[in-house]
């Protein structure tokens, strides 16, 4: 399932992958996604704090559904590669854990094909995770997960590109293809005072994007029994409740739910 090669990639734009990978000091980002990066974190300083929270929760979810009997894992929106990497934190647990990477960046997916995708087990190809009928038909044809067999669904850190609606649709959507006992896995960026997301989100991209209430978030895993502790900021569902809080404004907010 090999992408073709971009025909231009554009070093002068920065592009959402590439300044979370820097975000998480990553090195497969141009002086524009650096620049913009540095631009965000004068906006909101605990910006590279809360992709670290964002990463370490995935890591720490993906194992917790490995522990739990899941096997495959299909990672939507799934970004650069970075370690540890999905299949790298399944793995920790089940070595033959098996994972999709889906991103709509082609860039995002060239780099996970020639870094992620050569050992048995793992492929990656591009989608947009807004169209499940065509992701899933991608799935069938890349023939690496078993969609009869519990499955985790990771959508971390891209829900804020979607609008809560139609996250309730997709979700259900995906949902509706795996059998009970499989795993959906939500992040997204959360901002205390929502006044800063109207600064930040020009800032961020041209893109449209999504602040999710506590309330909206929680409906996304409709059908699902919500594991604990619930639906808490990055650090808690990690390590518990009584986790303390980062002292900034930014959340990572996060959840793990069960079908049913
Ligand atoms: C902030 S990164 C998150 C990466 C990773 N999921 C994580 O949490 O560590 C967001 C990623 O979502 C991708 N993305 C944005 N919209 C998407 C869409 N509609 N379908 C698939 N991927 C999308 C971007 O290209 C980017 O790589």
């Amino acid at each position: 399932m090999a992408e073709t090669l971009p025909p231009k990639i554009d070093m002068s734009q920065p592009n959402v992958a590439r300044v979370y990978d820097y975000l998480l000091g990553g090195k497969d980002n141009f002086s524009s996604d650096r620049e913009l990066a540095e631009q965000l974190l004068r906006i909101v300083p605990g910006m590279r704090e809360s992709a670290r929270d964002n990463r370490a929760f995935v890591c720490a979810a993906v194992a917790r559904a490995a522990e739990g009997g899941v096997t495959q894992f299909l990672d939507l929106g799934a970004g650069l590669p970075t370690h540890p990497a999905t299949h790298e934190a399944a793995r920790e647990i089940n070595p033959d854990a098996r994972v999709a990477y889906v991103d709509i960046d082609p860039v995002a997916v060239i780099h996970a094909q020639s870094l992620l995708a050569k050992g048995d087990g793992v492929t990656a190809f591009r989608a947009d995770l807004t169209d499940p009928a065509t992701v899933l038909a991608r799935l069938d044809l890349a023939g690496m997960l078993d969609l009869s067999q519990p499955t985790g669904i990771i959508i971390a850190g891209v829900a804020h590109f979607v609008a809560a609606d139609l996250m309730r649709e997709l979700t259900a959507a995906y949902l509706a293809r795996v059998p009970a006992g499989s795993w959906l896995i939500i992040s997204v960026g959360h901002v205390e005072d929502e006044s800063e997301t109207t600064t930040l989100q020009p800032a961020y991209t041209a893109a449209e994007t999504f602040h999710h209430s506590l309330a909206d978030f929680t409906s996304f895993f409709t059908g699902t029994d919500i594991v604990p502790p619930g639906i808490v900021e990055a650090r808690r569902w990690i390590a518990g409740v009584s986790a303390p809080p980062p002292q900034h404004g930014v959340y990572v907010l996060t959840g793990a739910g069960i079908k049913r």
